[in-house]
């Protein structure tokens, strides 16, 4: 049978590889799309079994490669290097083919047999579902990656009042330090307002994290198998759950299905670290429409799920006045025990001898004691931004890095050789 090729690829190559396809005795182009919208299109219409796209398609998410396989067509990436080859197949895209393939090459991938399809099929949204149809027409049965043991995992909320006092940077190296000291951690984004760990992390953008998870949860079809295709390794035991890739996207995240996401979450790993939005009004009270969605659902019910909370603060005078309100509305909402984080301390904000001046304040106006002090580190992070490392990664030895861990090891005592004694226990409190 003739597989009918779907193309949508770069201008550049675009006549290039349609020579190369013709060439192939068993396949042939059935046409040429000019951008995702129009390959949706052609392959929702059943004109294709095979969709070859280059691997930088504008807009191509997982979601995409999900459409396309639930319409029958296999997702076949065109190339050029490790990098992109590792970005395809982290949109689910199993079949792939470098830019400079023979003839012979490019045969093999287009006329792969049904074991690769059914491969494919295992990376994809449960909302693909089992017998999808083949090119060839037979459904398979798709081949799930085995379920993971299911642990009992806690969850650390981190929040924190407006003003970027870097909550994501907190949320992400926290998670990535409790990684390292061998704990299993899955991150998830639940900031509606500006959800940047994919970002931070030089993860796609258009990953489709949470809102696919929550959409998962919607249909009733989220499961830890889902879970965890969702939510990938990163780093060795670091999942990332990604945010929403666009703010008025945030109606997709319905409050009942991101406490699934949350409840999945603790069974897929020891600690599940969430980087919250900095809004805590409840939309339900400001709204007559109560079955309307709640754009700081996820936040509230972070927090009231959450063992503990990092509550961060910045540490110049207004980010410090922040921060003790933020404190004082934290105190209406039944959460788990806070660790309060002042982070960006510099003497440049408050003078000299920030670290003293910080804790003498905020112990003296606003009674909080046990806090956590994170140096300001401007060169660092906006190097290990222009990268997407963690500090674990690219500034081991900085004394960000080194605050940071500290915190990691109130989070979770055990992984760093440290019991958590009454004495520090009643100190939270
Ligand atoms: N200790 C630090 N030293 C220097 N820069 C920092 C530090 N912590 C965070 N930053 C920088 O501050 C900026 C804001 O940080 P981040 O995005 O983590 O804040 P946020 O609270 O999550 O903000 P948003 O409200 O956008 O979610 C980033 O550019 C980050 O690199
Ligand atoms: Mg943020």
């Amino acid at each position: 049978m003739t597989t009918r090729v779907l193309t949508a690829l770069d201008p550049g190559v675009e006549a290039q590889v349609a020579t190369a396809v013709g060439g192939v005795r068993e396949a042939t182009i059935a046409r040429r799309c000019v951008d995702l919208a129009d390959l949706l299109a052609s392959a929702e219409a059943g004109l294709g079994d095979v969709a070859l796209v280059s691997a930088g398609l504008r807009g191509l998410g997982r979601d995409d490669v999900a459409r396309l396989a639930a319409s029958g067509a296999r997702t076949i990436a065109l190339v050029t290097g490790e990098e992109d080859e590792a970005r395809v197949r982290q949109l689910g895209i199993a079949g792939v083919v470098r830019a400079d393939a023979s003839v012979a090459d490019l045969e093999a991938a287009l006329t792969a047999g049904g074991a690769e399809w059914a491969a494919e099929l295992g990376l994809l949204d449960d909302a693909a579902g089992a017998g999808v149809p083949t090119p060839h027409g037979a459904p398979v049965v798709p081949q799930q990656p085995p379920a993971p043991e299911p642990v009992e995992g806690r969850i650390t909320a981190v929040w924190g009042p407006t003003g970027a006092p870097g909550r994501t940077t907190i949320a992400v190296n926290l998670a990535a330090e409790l990684a390292a000291a061998g704990a299993s951690v899955i991150l998830v984004d639940a900031d509606t307002y500006g959800a940047s760990i994919a970002q931070v992390l030089a993860l796609l953008d258009e990953a489709p994290g949470v809102a696919a998870a929550a959409r998962a949860g919607d249909l009733g079809t989220l499961d830890l198998p889902a879970l965890s295709r969702l939510a990938p390794e990163v780093l060795p035991r670091l999942r990332v759950l990604t945010g929403i890739p666009r703010p008025d996207r945030w109606p997709e995240i319905r409050a009942a299905s991101f406490e699934e996401v949350l409840r999945l979450s603790k069974l897929l790993a020891e600690h599940v670290v969430v980087d919250c939005g900095f809004c805590l009004e409840d939309d339900e009270e400001l709204s007559y429409d109560t079955r309307a969605p709640r754009r700081n659902a996820t936040t509230l019910i972070t927090l009231e799920s959450a063992e503990q909370v990092v509550v961060v603060g910045s540490g110049d005078p207004v980010g410090l006045q922040r921060l003790v309100r933020a404190s004082q509305d934290l105190g209406g909402i039944p959460s788990g025990r806070p660790l309060v984080v002042v982070n960006r301390v510099r003497a440049s904000a408050v003078g000299a001898d920030p670290q003293a001046r910080i804790v003498e304040a905020l112990g003296r106006f606003a009674g909080m004691e046990d806090l956590h002090l994170v140096p300001e580190d401007r060169e660092t992070l906006d190097r290990l931004l222009l990268q997407g490392r963690v500090l674990a990664e690219g500034a081991p030895r900085s004394p960000a890095r080194e605050a940071i861990r500290a915190l990691a090891a109130r989070v979770a005592p055990e992984r760093f050789g440290q019991a958590e004694t009454p004495a520090r226990r009643r100190r939270h409190r």
